[in-house]
């Protein structure tokens, strides 16, 4: 619990990042348990449930990576955003918003927000992201935040399709 606690807070021109807390469950179970959302994430399963959102908060502060709430002043948590190592252990951008909320460009703001902290607080000078290449949202988002397509595609699961999709790799260079 302390691990979440220590996180820091990321302020965007509309948003804030902050630290996971285990009473966002409740919300983050309400957001997630959309096939439109799930089916664009590699580990996200659906249906997801309150014990999926309970376990995953449980897991917050275990390893390497960090994930943040996408906090909107007026309606409280709105997605969530973080980084996990890839399979070279290199720092990944990953980021969901719940369907109420897309079209706003807040993917993009918080996406650049936490590019921002990566750099500077967290000493990152690469980050690399993945986007399923039926995703053509996703891989905006990455351009805009200054994302680079590096040409590779790979075959990538997604726990709520149950099968390998393309993936579109992206690196952004500080
Ligand atoms: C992908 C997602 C994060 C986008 O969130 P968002 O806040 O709507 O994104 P933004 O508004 O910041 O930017 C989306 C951009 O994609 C564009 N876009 C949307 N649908 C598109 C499509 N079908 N084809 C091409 N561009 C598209 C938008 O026009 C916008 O670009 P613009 O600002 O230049 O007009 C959101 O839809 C989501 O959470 N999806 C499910 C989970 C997911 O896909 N996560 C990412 C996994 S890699």
């Amino acid at each position: 619990m302390c691990a979440i606690d220590i996180q820091p807070v990321i302020a965007t021109e509309r948003l804030v990042l902050r630290g996971l807390r285990l009473n966002d469950a409740g919300r983050i179970a309400e957001l997630a348990n959309d096939r439109d959302v799930a089916r664009m994430l590699a580990a996200m399963p659906h249906p997801y449930t309150r014990d999926h959102a309970d376990a995953f908060l449980a897991r917050q502060g275990e390893g390497p990576g960090r994930n943040f709430a996408i906090e909107h002043p007026a309606e409280g948590l709105i997605g969530v955003a973080g980084f996990k190592r890839d399979d070279l252990g290199r720092p990944e951008l990953g980021y969901w918003l719940g369907k109420p909320y897309w079209g706003c460009g807040f993917a993009t703001e918080a996406a650049k927000g936490a590019l921002g902290w990566a750099h500077k607080d967290w000493g990152k000078r690469a980050v690399m992201a993945r986007h399923f290449s039926d995703n053509p949202a996703s891989g905006e988002v990455l351009n805009k935040a200054g994302f680079l397509y590096t040409g590779e595609v790979t075959l990538a699961p997604s726990a709520a399709r149950d099968a390998l999709t393309p993936s579109r790799t992206m690196v952004w260079l500080a």
